[in-house]
């Protein structure tokens, strides 16, 4: 695997802050079916991936993907409309390319979304899941390799990814707003098969509460990196559970379709208060 090297990173936030030179607040990185938040950017300036240099493209979602920037909630953000799973084939380098070109455009805050089987019993499906803590060992991590020290520490800490103060100002959004959240552990799979059911068994057991294929590369990329990060997972499906249903990929995305007006209602009102 070639290792990502710093100059590659430089080069594409070079070539960004070439066509849109100000300093956004926050990154936001949205999930499956989870996309519908970026057209209510106030858009200054839009980047497909394919023209910006070394930047990972997408070739199977037929479209190469862009970066989105504009205002939201009266704050600079930068969307990215199309994100990288290591299940497509990516390196886990490549998946957090676009995380560490976003930390050296200044970006401090990170705002995820996805979508996540649920595994604890009191979850239903179109829940919003506030990330407290997650488990990644069952994806490579995006670290090993060389480490420059520019991009953070070679063992960074992990005992608390999810940023305390972003949380409690979403519990606070929740009780204003009505918007219900609910609150737990995401396990972190590399996909693309869904789980067995043992397996949801012992990712359960194991202390997670939802279960899904994004994110965790994402976030330890962050957090090496010193950013803030919230995240909140979309349950589209229960993976415990007592009748024989299978689990598709249209039912995911129909379920993330139906959560997503609560899910970006919530995260305007999260903008707005950074
Ligand atoms: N498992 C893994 N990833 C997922 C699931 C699931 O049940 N639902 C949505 N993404």
């Amino acid at each position: 695997m070639q290792d990502q090297t710093i100059d590659q990173l430089k080069e594409a936030a070079d070539y960004i802050k070439t066509h849109y030179p100000e300093q956004p607040e926050a990154a936001i990185v949205l999930g499956s079916g989870l996309g519908n938040l970026a057209e209510e950017i106030t858009v200054t300036c839009e980047l497909d991936y394919r023209n910006i240099p070394y930047f990972p493209v997408s070739t199977v979602m037929g479209h190469s993907g862009k970066l989105v920037f504009g205002n939201l909630s009266g704050k600079k953000v930068v969307a990215m409309s199309g994100r990288f799973h290591y299940y497509e084939g990516y390196t886990p380098q490549q998946v957090v390319f676009p995380i560490r070109v976003m930390k050296m455009l200044g970006v401090r805050t990170l705002l995820i979304s996805n979508a996540a089987g649920g595994m604890n019993s009191t979850f239903k499906v179109g829940d919003l899941m506030i990330i407290k803590d997650h488990i990644s060992l069952f994806v490579p991590n995006p670290l090993i390799g060389i480490n420059y020290e520019e991009l953070g520490l070679r063992f960074p800490d992990m005992s608390g990814p999810y940023d305390k103060k972003l949380i409690a100002i979403a519990k606070k959004i929740s009780e204003r707003s009505g918007i219900e959240l609910k609150e737990g552990i995401y396990a972190g799979v590399t996909g693309p098969t869904f789980e067995t059911r043992a397996e949801y068994r012992l990712l359960h057991l194991a202390g997670g509460d939802a279960v899904g294929m994004s994110t965790v590369q994402e976030v330890i990329a962050a957090v090496q990196a010193g950013m803030n990060v919230f995240a909140m997972s979309v349950i589209t499906d229960l993976g415990i559970r007592e009748e024989e249903n299978t689990i598709t990929h249209e039912e995911v995305l129909e379920a993330a379709a139906r959560a997503e007006p609560r899910l970006a209602a919530l995260f305007k009102l999260l903008v707005a208060e950074l």
